[in-house]
């Protein structure tokens, strides 16, 4: 369903002041700003190229950035990203927003859910934790990236299909933004219908796997040189090296940034073989 069908008789006068309000906050020196969580390069490279798209004046952050707080602060239009998990959002994202509350009241948010097939409803999984903070979520887009779980064989490409899926969602992002300067924002995954499909599709089934931390990633002992990279780059702090050896504690929300830069394929996640080291720098 269109907005504006979704809006019935109060749509023009919705889209009106969608489009008021956009112009005016850029008028006032009031920008938009992305924020994202990205395991592998995907999410934040969609973040980046909308937020380009919409005005080069506009800035992009990692909820891992110590500025991130007091960026989403000082901002009123928010664009926030994440890869879909199980068509969930990933739960350092959940968790940022529920121990954030206050900061996202009364901010207009635009959503972008980025995954490797389906979701369903994977931008309705957030707006539905911001609507409870008194956020208003203003549209919802789903990119098709990269599968980013490289020690699973299904759903991988070839380096070339890879990298026109990345076209693709370019284009994609274009249109997006171009209508959401028209008051004519795309709703994907906000709609009954979508959350629907996202419940039934993946979530009901898969649940258990999105609820907690985990005790990731495998090690192969053989293979761990003990460089440390693994444990640097993980958002969550959940890599120790210990007698020259990655150790893994309980915290995993499974962002497969590990397993992508371990220099001798020593980590593994939800498979058991490292088949691909998917990170979006190998498909731009
Ligand atoms: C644990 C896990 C679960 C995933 N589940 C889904 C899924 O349910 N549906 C889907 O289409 N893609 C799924 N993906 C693929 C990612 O959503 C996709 O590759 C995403 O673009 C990765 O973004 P990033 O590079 O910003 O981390 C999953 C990836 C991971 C790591
Ligand atoms: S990046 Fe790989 S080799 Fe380096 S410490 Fe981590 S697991 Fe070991
Ligand atoms: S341990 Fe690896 S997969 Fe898990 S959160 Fe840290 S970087 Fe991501």
């Amino acid at each position: 369903m269109a907005y504006a069908e979704h809006l019935g008789e109060n749509a023009d006068k919705e889209r009106l002041c969608l489009v008021n309000h956009l112009v005016a906050r850029q008028v006032m020196g009031v920008y938009m700003l992305g924020i994202y969580f990205s395991g592998t390069g995907n999410t934040e490279h969609c973040v980046s190229y909308f937020i380009n798209q919409y005005g080069s004046q506009n800035k992009c952050v990692s909820i891992e950035s110590e500025i991130a707080i007091q960026e989403i602060a000082q901002h009123d239009i928010i664009l926030l990203g994440y890869p879909i998990y199980f068509s969930n959002a990933p739960k350092i994202v959940r968790d940022f927003i529920s121990e954030n509350k206050l900061l996202f009241s009364g901010k207009k948010v635009y959503i972008i859910a980025t995954m490797g097939m389906f979701s369903g409803d994977g931008a309705g999984c957030s707006a539905r934790l911001l609507r409870k903070c008194g956020a208003k979520v203003i549209g919802g887009l789903h990119l098709k990236m990269p599968d980013c779980i490289g020690d699973e064989k299904l759903l991988k490409k070839t380096v070339e299909e890879n990298r026109a899926l990345v076209r693709k969602a370019e284009v994609k992002i274009s249109t997006a933004v171009a209508k959401l300067k028209n008051g004519n924002p795309d709703r994907e995954g906000l709609r009954l219908f979508d959350h629907i499909a996202g419940l039934l599709g993946q979530r009901l089934w898969f649940y258990g796997k999105t609820t907690t931390y985990k005790q990731k990633p495998n090690v192969d002992r053989g293979k761990c040189i003990g460089c440390g990279k693994c444990a640097t780059l993980c958002p969550m702090n959940n890599i120790a090296i210990a007698n020259n050896q990655a150790v893994s504690g309980n915290q995993c929300t499974l962002c497969y940034r590990c397993f992508g830069h371990c220099p001798t394929k020593a980590l593994t996640i939800l498979g058991k073989e490292v088949y691909e080291q998917c990170l979006l720098e190998k498909y731009r």
